[in-house]
């Protein structure tokens, strides 16, 4: 099978990472990783990436001056993996028009909450403090504007009687672990047709 290549940006834990990998191992999956970048060196998704053989880069944006100048180092890397697609798992950086505007249309995020509510970092103790019965997980076409691009795919979960911050999260995490490769594969397919 012709596998799209792809490449996933992390900065820390890497579980939806993992999700990913595990996905790419199956043989009608029709996407592999070529590689993974980190802003943090201390980011555990690179252990995930380097037991799973695929080729890492710590790319520390307090090296760099601008956000482009990062943006445009991170692009190079991706470019010399031949990347077509780029997932974002857990990338906790503002991405430049610049970089986005290269990536128009196949880069992915995966997001905790039910988009178009609760965007931004918060956005599970956001969700908990509106007191909500249900929020949820969302994979999102990444845009210039902040967690606003079309959404590929959603799932539920539901806020529970004294749920915290962090058993809330976990449900969540459990969804995006089974959202974001299904979308990925999405995407793949949609590129491969052209469409
Ligand atoms: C996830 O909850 C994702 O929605 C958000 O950051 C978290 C990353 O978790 N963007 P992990 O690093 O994939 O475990």
């Amino acid at each position: 099978m012709n596998k799209q290549k792809a490449a996933v940006l992390i900065s820390g834990n890497g579980s939806n990472l993992q999700a990913l990998i595990d996905a790419c191992k199956q043989p009608d999956f029709p996407v592999e990783i070529t590689a993974v970048i980190s802003n943090k060196e201390e980011a555990y998704g690179l252990n995930r990436a380097s037991e799973a053989g695929i080729p890492c880069h710590v790319i520390k944006h307090g090296n760099y001056a601008t956000r482009e100048a990062f943006d445009k180092a991170m692009h190079e890397q991706l470019l010399h993996h031949c990347a077509r697609i780029v997932c974002l798992a857990g990338f906790m950086r503002m991405l430049s028009p610049w970089f986005v505007a290269q990536w128009q249309g196949r880069m992915l995020n995966i997001h905790p909450s039910l988009l178009p509510a609760f965007k931004g970092a918060s956005a599970v103790r956001d969700a908990l403090n509106a007191g909500l019965r249900e929020t949820g997980c969302s994979v999102h076409v990444v845009t210039d504007e902040m967690d606003a691009g079309e959404v590929l795919l959603q799932a539920k979960v539901p806020i529970l009687p004294g749920d915290s911050e962090e058993s809330l999260h976990q449900r969540i995490h459990a969804q995006e672990h089974r959202i974001y490769p299904q979308a990925l594969k999405m995407l793949a397919l949609k590129l491969v047709q052209g469409a």
